[in-house]
């Protein structure tokens, strides 16, 4: 049996002597070899640049199992008959037991009679069967050899119709190549490297070899094990946590956003320095974002010039549509939280014209939100910093909340990752009034450090959604990358990023060991 190289070997030789082109059955059928051997030799020649190949369909009749016994055996007729003495005659339940396959001697039996081969006789009143024939010539045998020959032209088309109808042979679709000789050809086969290695390097060798080309193509060995990245396994139990609080995730599927949804929806106003290239990532193409609902933005722009109808007296200063239209990669997912709370209000306001305008008889239903996703910022990068970094968010609506429901939710978030000891601390953000940043306290540094940043939205973001005067909405905000810092011990969080992250690295500590040690360092999450 030839191995695969000489196969190969073969061909090139077979091809080298002629210019037509060769078929791979018909090579694999002069060679005796598998056709499908010989297609794993055309192959691996024609990733060598050796031959070219052009696949074929051909339809041929082969051989079915049965007929296969049948060729080494003989059919079953001739089985029946051969089963049988020269002179005299068996008992048909004998002869049954004799054959030793129910469905070959049925067969048989019935064919033979048909054929005249033998005769039955039940004037004894027991059943004997006889030769009648004293010489037979086994025809399906014949013909079926002449299909395993390939020489099914010996055929008449009622013979290959009987032998499809006693289902002996069917017909197959077979793929073979045509294969010719490549402007490359040479029937010196080098195997190809698959690989450059540092012998190859120093001696220069890698100059004149053949390397192997890349198979894109190929689907891989599915993967046993993965890992997740640790940003992920920390998101993980972040969501968990969430879930566990009943909060609802949100879609996050944006890094592109407009200016609109960034700043202007959260009341930032148009000169604030956030909205400044040294802050943020603005977009070249497409500059400008599609569609605002106008609507909203004649009420965005309203409130920001002179309050509108929330009672504040916005910013005084003139409202820029160009400006709100920059696209930009969003800096917070609070964008994302202006998305979904706009939404609720537009379904409030909905239900409130069903409603006939009576806000009274409207519910609305408290909801709970969360994001866990990238944002960007044009920052200076070092060792815990980088442009772009991933922000945890819950928000919160309902009728009537209150600071303390907000310090209540950021109480309850916490205890659930194993930090009980909370603080606040006002500060100010453009969107929310009050707004507090976190503290907790350090037992290992003995002091308060900082963990996240809150507030209840201002009604200069909220009204303009067209959610009703009584609903308040609460938010609070923190960073993902330091909890996984502290969590796998790197102190660069270019190591938590691109191509250098160790996805083997493990940690399995439970929850609240984690959050002790969100609070390690008093940086701003
Ligand atoms: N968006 C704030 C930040 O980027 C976090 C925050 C979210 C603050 C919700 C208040 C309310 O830090």
């Amino acid at each position: 049996m030839a191995s695969a190289d000489e196969l190969c070997q073969q061909l090139v030789q077979k091809l080298s002597l002629t210019e037509a082109p060769l078929n791979s059955i018909a090579f694999a059928s002069e060679a005796s070899v598998d056709h499908q051997k010989v297609v794993g030799a055309v192959k691996s020649l024609q990733s060598m640049n050796l031959i070219e190949a052009d696949q074929l369909e051909s339809k041929r009749l082969a051989l079915t199992a049965e007929a296969e016994q049948i060729v080494a055996n003989g059919s079953h007729e001739f089985l029946v008959w051969s089963a049988l003495p020269a002179e005299g005659g068996i008992e048909q339940a004998e002869l049954t037991k004799k054959i030793n396959n129910a469905n070959v001697a049925k067969l048989g039996f019935s064919k033979a009679m048909t054929n005249k081969w033998i005769a039955i006789d039940k004037s004894s009143g027991k059943p004997i069967v006889s030769r009648k024939a004293a010489d037979v010539v086994d025809e399906v045998q014949q013909l079926l050899q002449l299909v395993k020959n390939n020489a099914v032209d010996k055929l008449s088309e009622q013979q290959k119709t009987d032998l499809k109808k006693r289902k002996l042979i069917s017909e197959i679709t077979e793929k073979s190549y045509n294969v010719r000789k490549s402007a490359t050809f040479t029937t010196n086969i080098e195997k190809p490297e698959t690989d450059i290695t540092p012998e190859m390097i120093a001696k220069g060798t890698w100059k004149t070899k053949q390397f192997k080309d890349y198979n894109f193509d190929a689907k891989g060995i599915p993967p046993e094990c993965g890992h997740l990245h640790p940003l992920l396994k920390v998101r993980e139990q972040f969501r968990q946590i969430f879930f566990e609080l009943g909060f609802v995730e949100m879609p996050t599927n944006n890094y592109v956003e407009s200016s609109f949804w960034c700043f202007d929806t959260l009341f930032v106003p148009q000169k604030h320095p956030a909205r400044d290239l040294q802050d943020t990532f603005f977009l070249s193409e497409p500059a400008e974002c599609g569609d605002i609902p106008a609507e909203y933005m004649a009420r965005i722009k309203e409130t920001h010039e002179n309050g509108g109808q929330t009672g504040s007296q916005g910013y005084q200063m003139e409202w820029k549509t160009s400006e709100a239209k920059k696209n930009v990669l969003r800096t917070h997912t609070t964008a994302v939280s202006a998305r979904m709370l706009y939404k609720v209000g537009q379904e409030y306001q909905k239900q409130l014209v069903s409603a006939g305008g009576d806000g009274g008889k409207v519910e609305f239903k408290p909801v709970k939100f969360f994001s866990i996703d990238k944002v960007f910022r044009n920052e200076t990068l070092d060792a815990t910093h980088l442009a772009e970094f991933c922000q945890i968010e819950g928000v919160a609506a309902g009728r009537n909340l209150s600071l303390g429901h907000l310090m209540g939710m950021i109480k309850e978030f916490f205890v659930k990752l194993g930090i009980a000891d909370l603080r606040f601390k006002p500060t100010y953000n453009p969107y929310t009034e009050p707004s507090m940043e976190m503290y907790s306290w350090h037992p290992g540094l003995k002091k308060w450090v900082e963990i996240g940043n809150s507030g209840v939205f201002r009604p200069e973001m909220i009204r303009p959604m067209g959610l009703p005067e009584d609903v308040n909405v609460l938010g609070w905000g923190l960073g993902l990358e330091r909890p996984t810092m502290i969590k796998y011990g790197i102190d660069n969080i270019r190591d938590l990023v691109g191509h250098k992250v160790d996805l083997q690295m493990v940690y399995d500590s439970p929850v609240c060991v984690l959050h002790n040690d969100l609070t390690k360092d008093s940086a701003s999450l």
